[in-house]
């Protein structure tokens, strides 16, 4: 089995739901806590043992690899002050020489297409997709389903249970059998943001794929699906039968970052798991709520 040692994360979005904030900076840097969403993404890539790091970005939005690069005059700077765990925190965030590659999508034309940009950096291994707006920790995601797919191969892709209503808002698996002891659900498909009453099941993709190249076959055709897009959900969909497909069910801590109270859920169980801001934090939340 090849290691996976690629991950693609696709950035190039407008981010218009977060419209006004996202106007200048946009919405991979938005911060949780003391760093922005993107950073998560990476720090669970690299403990899943990805060595390069494939943002596929677009124009206006170079702030995103500069996030990732070193700054020597600021590393001085902090040196010199003898400001080491800030020193270290930089240092921990940027990606090593050579590893992270930038390649372009110049029009959104949904996130199959975005994957799809990346086809020459991937070239031909089974490799991982993070989109960022999911912040997934307790444990990272990454990590247990490269493991999982080292024993089945195929296209392994990272799912939690959401409410019925929600799931229009999601990629919805359609599971062929329960959920294996590792967490594997064998799959006979998925549909791309499904009306409840037509949803195979609540099981809903949550942003992490490994996948093998044949996937790009399916991406070449450009077939639009759901909101008129290329849809990766799609793409996937089609290497059923082919190759095996499984979801992975992820137990830990989940914050879709890509809507605005997952947001700012995300800020504050995250600021709560900070043992420096924890006490301060929920004397706060209980006087704001008048509990306290
Ligand atoms: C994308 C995917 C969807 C997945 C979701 C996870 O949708 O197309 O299948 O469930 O991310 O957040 P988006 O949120 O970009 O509309």
């Amino acid at each position: 089995m090849t290691r996976i040692r690629k991950a693609v994360f696709p950035v190039a979005g407008l981010g218009t739901r977060f419209l006004p904030a996202t106007k200048a900076i946009p919405k991979e840097l938005a911060t949780v806590v003391d760093r922005p969403v993107l950073q998560y993404a990476v720090e669970e890539a690299r403990a899943a043992g990805i060595e390069e790091f494939i943002f596929v970005n677009s124009l206006g939005k170079s702030a995103l690899e500069n996030h990732f690069d070193r700054d020597l005059f600021l590393e001085q700077t902090l040196e010199k002050k003898g400001k080491t765990k800030l020193l270290e925190a930089v240092r921990e965030a940027a990606i090593p020489d050579g590893q992270m590659i930038v390649v372009r999508q110049h029009a959104p034309l949904g996130l199959g297409h975005a994957v799809w940009c990346a086809r020459n950096a991937v070239g031909n291994e089974p490799f991982a997709v993070l989109l960022p707006d999911e912040v997934l920790v307790d444990p990272p995601c990454l990590p247990a389903m490269v493991a999982a797919h080292e024993s089945v191969g195929g296209a392994v892709l990272a799912t939690m249970p959401v409410a019925p209503e929600l799931t229009k808002k999601y990629g919805i698996l359609d599971p062929d059998g329960a959920e294996g002891a590792d967490g594997l659900i064998p799959a006979k498909g998925m549909v791309e943001k499904p009306d409840p009453a037509e949803a195979p099941s609540n099981q809903s993709l949550i942003g992490r794929y490994v996948l093998p190249p044949e996937v790009f076959e399916a991406l070449d055709k450009g077939e639009r699906g759901a909101g008129g897009e290329i849809q990766l959900t799609d793409a996937i969909a089609q290497l059923v039968g082919r190759l095996p497909v499984h979801g992975f069910s992820f137990k830990g801590e989940r914050h879709d970052c890509g809507s605005m109270d997952g947001f700012v859920k995300a800020n504050l169980a995250l600021g709560l798991k900070r043992e420096e801001l924890r006490e301060d934090l929920t004397a706060y939340m209980r006087d704001l709520l008048g509990s306290g």
